[in-house]
């Protein structure tokens, strides 16, 4: 990775020194997803008036629910080649085009292992579709055995960017294509407030966060075709390999 698109790494490190050192940030992780497994889903669809408060205020308004349409529908309808969902987390975006897409083979990870078992509650009767509980760090699939790379509202949680970055990379084929969407900062106060004052402590964020432009630079070192859009605090792209 080059110097520039690797500065993202660098610069919130002092943030990660109020992390309680006895506890790795995967734990945490592990804990923070935990506790919030139940009200995930209500919060990220906006399911309540406190939940659409939340977002109103928050997040700019921003649509979840929009932005993972846009984004799955990047991907064609009688799709029928190897799909990585990672991070799964409840299935709650992905559920209905995964289920209709019958003829794919799907394979959702996640880390937690309560979001995973949502996502199996949700998905487990469909046999083309299969479950696994990992580190995005340290895929355990080949290299170039996927066709499509989805990562919904994953990279601002997930701890070792660079890693991440490298193993959606490694186990996409050539022309395949990279797809996701998460949160950036420096597009508003408030939201950069949120998220470093709660959602980081938390656990449910982990930084270092990438800015549009590092995200840019990043992408524009292992894929070509990108189609980068922003929407508030959360950006969307589509990439080839
Ligand atoms: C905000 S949720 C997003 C889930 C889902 N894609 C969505 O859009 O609703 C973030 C997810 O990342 C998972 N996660 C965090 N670190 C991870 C890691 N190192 N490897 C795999 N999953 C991880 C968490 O367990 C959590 O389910």
């Amino acid at each position: 990775m080059s110097k520039k698109a690797s500065n993202f790494q660098k610069e919130e490190r002092p943030q990660n020194r109020s992390l309680p050192k006895a506890e790795p940030a995967t734990d945490r992780i592990k804990s923070a997803y935990h506790a919030s497994k139940n009200i995930y889903d209500d919060v990220l669809t906006q399911g309540s008036f406190l939940s659409r408060m939340y977002i109103g205020f928050f997040w700019s308004g921003t649509d979840d629910k929009e932005v993972a349409r846009k984004i799955m529908s990047y991907i064609p309808r009688d799709f029928t080649g190897n799909i990585l969902d990672v991070p799964v987390g409840t299935a709650v975006f992905t559920e209905h085009k995964w289920r209709a897409l019958s003829k794919a083979k799907i394979t959702c990870l996640d880390y937690s292992e309560d979001m995973l078992d949502k996502a199996k509650r949700r998905l487990g009767d469909c046999g083309h579709i299969s479950f696994v509980q990992g580190d995005v760090g340290q895929l355990p699939f080949a290299d170039e055995s996927c066709d499509i790379v989805l990562s919904m509202n994953g990279f601002h949680a997930f701890p070792d960017k660079k890693r991440a970055f490298l193993e959606t990379n490694r186990v996409l084929k050539k022309g395949g294509r990279f797809i996701g969407c998460f949160y950036i900062k420096g597009k508003s106060r408030r939201t950069d407030w949120l998220v470093g004052r709660i959602l980081t402590k938390k656990g449910w964020f982990t930084p270092p966060f990438l800015t549009e432009e590092n995200l840019r630079s990043v992408l524009g070192r292992f894929y070509s075709d990108i189609d980068c859009r922003t929407d508030g605090s959360i950006a969307y792209f589509i990439c080839t390999k």
